[in-house]
């Protein structure tokens, strides 16, 4: 999908951007969840619960160990995906994916992969070649990882929970940008 014909343009928020983003990226987190997706939550969780989740991702941005990205079109913030920098010693080159979601109203419009892409080439600008990332092994996600070219792992079963309760797998990827 090339630049001119994604419907949204991909930004990355600084810590005061990440707070002020907080209800928007709420409302997408819980959408998702709301919709079936394993993301660290019930479906008992709370609007409190999410921006609790969020503010912390924003002292993340603040302390510099995360970079969040949102995907904006002409009605707000629709999609978002964080690159974690692993500060462990021995691992210099490596950083995680975490939290790539769209909003369901903006689905399957090439989102989900721009927010990959441009995770990957800040990897890449932050010398970080290794990325790693897990998702429940019934996520749509799965097929757009393996699109890109990422390598599955394995699955772990009954790694987490679904929103209502049952058994859900995860599936390990990484990607060696080496
Ligand atoms: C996974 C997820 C992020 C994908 O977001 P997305 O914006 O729909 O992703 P894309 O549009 O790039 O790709 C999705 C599909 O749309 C298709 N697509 C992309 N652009 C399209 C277009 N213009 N018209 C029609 N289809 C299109 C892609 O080919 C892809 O098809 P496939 O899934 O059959 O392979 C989204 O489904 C989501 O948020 N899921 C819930 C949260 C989740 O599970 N996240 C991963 C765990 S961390």
């Amino acid at each position: 999908m090339n630049a001119t014909s994604l419907a949204a343009s991909i930004e990355t928020l600084d810590a005061t951007e990440a707070e002020a983003a907080v209800p928007a990226l709420a409302e997408i987190l819980r959408d998702c969840v709301a919709n079936g997706a394993s993301l660290g939550f019930m479906s008992w969780n709370t609007a409190a619960d999410y921006e609790r989740f969020w503010r912390d991702v924003a002292t993340g941005v603040a302390d510099g160990r995360v970079i969040l990205l949102a995907a904006r079109t002409g009605d707000g913030i629709v999609g978002t995906a964080q690159l974690h920098l692993i500060g462990k010693t021995n691992q210099p080159h490596r950083a995680d994916i975490a939290k790539v979601l769209v909003h369901s109203r903006a689905r399957r419009q090439g989102i989900g992969e721009a927010l990959m892409q441009r995770a990957e080439t800040i990897a890449r600008e932050k010398g970080r070649n290794l990325l790693v990332l897990d998702t429940d092994e019934h996520s749509a996600a799965r097929r757009l990882y393996n699109r890109l070219g990422w390598t599955e792992a394995g699955t772990i079963p009954r790694y987490a929970l679904m929103p209502d309760g049952a058994d859900c797998g995860s599936t390990f990827f990484y990607k060696s940008l080496a």
